[in-house]
């Protein structure tokens, strides 16, 4: 080894001993007759000092280090005269006797420090330098210890990890694929995996009732904080068991994860139907670390002359306490703020309860004191609150509250990354219209199994039934979802029939699946959880990418190895391609 110890590791009780260390140089700090040099590993920095008195030549050479020059040194460790409290190794220092340069460095681009100087798409391309950051390093490891205690916990209750092929075939459901040219069949195209789906559901058939893997997913979407193309799920399935079962064993795995890695006890998981998500937070995802709950208001509000209200399908609200003190300035703000083409709002109407118990609303001119009282007493108002109120479309509606709502609970600071609020989602409706194709789609895939109560509406009321699906989903994030699946062939074919399906276009996409389902597939179900965003939230942060080593930037590219990029004729013409030039230069 080149090195005795690392440089997390010297404390006081080693004063005295000898000790060789091998890092970066983080900064070097040449003070009269002495030079400091910071060496980081991994494990942390210790502080070297060269002493011109006693070795000249040798403190010489340590002047001439610059930063992330890789060397070696031995020397002895000693007490620090001036120690550092906010360093773990800052009661030490070790006194260098012999300095070996083990490799020179380039000036990095930017600083490798907690709060460095370079921006992100420098960082991105220099991203080995960037992850040798502490923030990166700390997120790094977050990551492997959560995969290594997810791979303990469902050990321990019999689950076994089997890999699944990446080399797959493209089916039109679901997101885009990314698709792979065949050399060896002109013409024809692997795809990518979206998710192990076929093959979880094919191994429960194969009798591997406890299924799991921590595997790479692909996906071809557009990119956002909490997407990429390529990502990680907790892969799970399991057979003979029911909805509850499902919901009980991975909300075990996720309150272990908790306690292992956070040391939180979070309590039961509340469930919450889909309904009741969109009706009272406007959203499948709901954040309920706070509360501020949709009020609808047409029966108090609309006939009263307000031709905004009077003509919207429905008016909701939300009550913001302790806010009746919002300046005109602040107000007006939020209208800005729903009116962003991205959430798309004609207006804002807000109705302040003042301390004094009077009101004062946007739409005084429709609405008497006695009239707005009545809206009060449905929001469970107080003096000092503020109600803010939008209109229009019911869908369109209540995801913009849902904005407003999160926005006002970012204002409050009512969305604190270190409190946790999970919750399953559970009764989503099974099947989706879609204006554009005209037809319904699976919302979760064409496996995923109806409420029994529900199945007679296949053939005469397919946008009501239910599925047997969940969501598990923690401060407004959707972690995880899953269903119980379809193990009969007949009610897959009717489900194939609802999703427009012909019985051709259901052979030659999943025949395969079909036909093992006749050979005595038991009843299995299960879930898959993102395991960035399962990361990312146990870090604090939004973005998945922090979380992975090597992720592609907003437009999909690694702008380190530089991909996508073009292949030579050579390789074209083996696969049996012909590509127009790249647009991009
Ligand atoms: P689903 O499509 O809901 O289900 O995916 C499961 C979870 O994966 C995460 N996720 C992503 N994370 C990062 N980037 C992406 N592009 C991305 N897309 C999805 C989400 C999501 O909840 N086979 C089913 C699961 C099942 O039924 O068992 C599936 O893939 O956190």
């Amino acid at each position: 080894m080149l090195r005795t110890h690392t440089c997390g590791e010297l404390k006081i009780n080693n004063v005295d001993e000898a000790a060789e260390l091998s890092g970066w140089v983080q900064r070097a700090r040449n003070l009269g007759g002495m030079t400091f040099i910071d060496l980081r590993d991994r494990y942390g920095i210790t502080q070297l000092v060269f002493d011109m008195e006693h070795h000249s030549d040798l403190c010489q050479k340590a002047r001439k280090l610059g930063r992330e020059y890789v060397i070696k040194i031995k020397g002895n460790v000693r007490e620090r005269s001036s120690k550092n409290p906010k360093m773990p190794t800052g009661d030490i220092e070790i006194l260098v006797e012999e300095l070996q340069i083990l490799n020179p460095s380039e000036l990095p681009p930017f600083t490798i420090e907690d709060e460095t100087d370079g921006g992100e798409e420098l960082r991105m391309k220099y991203r080995y330098l960037d992850l040798r950051r502490n923030v990166n390093k700390h997120n790094l490891i977050l990551r492997h210890r959560m995969s290594i205690e997810t791979r303990n916990y469902l050990n321990k209750i019999g689950f076994i990890e089997i890999e699944t092929p990446y080399l797959i075939k493209s089916t039109p459901e679901g997101a885009r694929d990314f698709v792979v040219p065949s050399r060896m069949s002109p013409g024809e195209f692997y795809a990518l995996p979206q998710s192990p789906q076929t093959f979880k559901q094919l191994l429960m058939i194969s009798g591997y009732d406890k299924y799991f893997q921590i595997v790479k997913c692909f996906r071809d979407e557009d990119l956002r904080a909490d997407r990429q193309p390529e990502f990680t799920q907790i892969d799970c399935e399991m057979s003979f068991v029911e909805r509850d079962d499902v919901l009980n064993t991975f909300e075990g795995l996720t309150k272990d994860l908790f306690k292992v890695i956070k040391d939180v006890e979070v309590g039961d998981f509340p469930r919450m139907s889909y309904d009741e998500a969109i009706k009272y937070y406007g959203s499948d995802k709901p954040d309920i670390r706070f509360d501020m709950k949709f009020v609808e208001l047409n029966d108090v509000a609309q006939g009263k002359g307000f031709k905004v209200f009077d003509d919207a399908e429905l008016v909701v609200g939300i009550n913001a306490e302790g806010c009746a003190g919002y300046t005109r300035k602040q107000l007006d703000k939020l209208t800005e703020f729903v009116k962003k083409p991205q959430i798309g709002a004609k207006g804002l109407v807000y109705v302040k309860y003042n301390e004094d118990g009077s009101f004062k609303s946007s739409v005084d001119k429709f609405f008497d004191q006695e009239a707005l009282k009545t809206w009060a007493e449905k929001f469970n108002a107080n003096p000092g609150d503020l109600m803010l109120i939008l209109a229009g479309k019911a869908n369109d509606t209540r995801s913009q509250l849902n904005e407003l709502r999160l926005e006002m609970g970012n204002q409050l600071g009512l969305r604190n990354t270190k409190e946790f609020a999970p919750l399953w989602i559970v009764d989503f409706p099974l099947l989706e219209w879609d204006e554009d194709t005209g037809r319904y789609y699976a919302m979760h895939h064409p496996f995923t199994s109806p409420r029994d109560e529900d199945i007679e509406l296949l053939e005469t009321d397919p946008g009501k039934i239910r599925a047997n699906a969940y969501d598990l989903v923690i401060n407004g994030v959707e972690i995880g979802g899953g269903s119980i699946r379809i193990h009969n062939r007949d009610l897959q074919n009717r489900m194939f029939k609802a999703l427009g399906f012909t019985d051709e276009e259901a052979q030659k996409q999943f025949g395969f699946l079909l036909k093992a389902f006749e050979f005595g597939a038991p009843p299995h179900g299960g879930i898959a959880f993102g395991f960035d965003r399962l990361v990312s939230l146990f870090g604090g942060q939004d973005s998945i990418r922090d979380f992975i080593a090597f992720p592609k930037n907003n437009a999909g590219r690694d702008v380190m190895i530089d991909s996508p990029s073009t292949i030579s004729e050579e390789q074209l013409k083996e696969l049996h391609l012909e590509v127009k030039k790249p647009v991009r230069e």
